[in-house]
């Protein structure tokens, strides 16, 4: 018996395409923008790929299964309620997050100056403190100008 067999870790991405007159919303943040995500949604990538990383620690598939963009009941859905839908399962199966890490794949904007806000508000959401949400966002260096796109690992403590 080892430590070890009571984690388990968790992946999830998200891509969205960037489209004039939509809002660009991360982390469940807005940020200024040009364009926005193309979604069903709100089109949150970063807390969509949360919520399948949070999903996947548990091999419970992904976000799809529980809310298809086919059905109209989540059009334009806040994802914040997602993620805390998705974290209220992992409670309910006796689970908790260890941490998580994150990373946004965007050409424009820039988004250093809303590192702060965002880690805050997934740290809130994820009911932890903000060292243990770890975020970094990187350039596609022009290879992808037209979309945004998120990664997302989770470690969690099961019982
Ligand atoms: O992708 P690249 O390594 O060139 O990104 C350089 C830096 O720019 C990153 O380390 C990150 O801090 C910052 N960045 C940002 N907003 C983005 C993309 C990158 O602040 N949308
Ligand atoms: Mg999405």
């Amino acid at each position: 018996m080892s430590v070890l067999d009571d984690l388990r870790v968790g992946f999830g991405e998200d891509a969205h395409a960037l489209v004039p007159d939509r809002r660009l919303v991360l982390g469940g943040v807005e940020v200024p923008s040009l364009r926005g995500a193309a979604a069903h949604s709100d089109g949150d990538a970063l807390l969509h790929a949360l919520a399948d990383a949070l999903l996947s620690s548990l091999a419970l598939g992904d976000i799809g299964i529980y809310y298809p963009p086919s059905d109209e009941a989540f059009r334009d859905m806040d994802s914040r309620e997602i993620v805390s839908r998705c974290l209220g399962t992992l409670h309910t199966r006796g689970a908790e997050l260890v941490n998580a890490a994150l990373v946004v794949t965007l050409d424009t904007p820039k988004l250093g100056a809303y590192r702060a806000d965002i880690s805050k508000s997934v740290a809130a959401l994820l009911k932890l403190p903000p060292e243990r949400v770890g975020l970094g966002f990187k350039t596609s260096e022009g290879l992808a100008p037209n979309h945004v796109q998120a990664r997302a690992t989770v470690l969690v403590r099961v019982r």
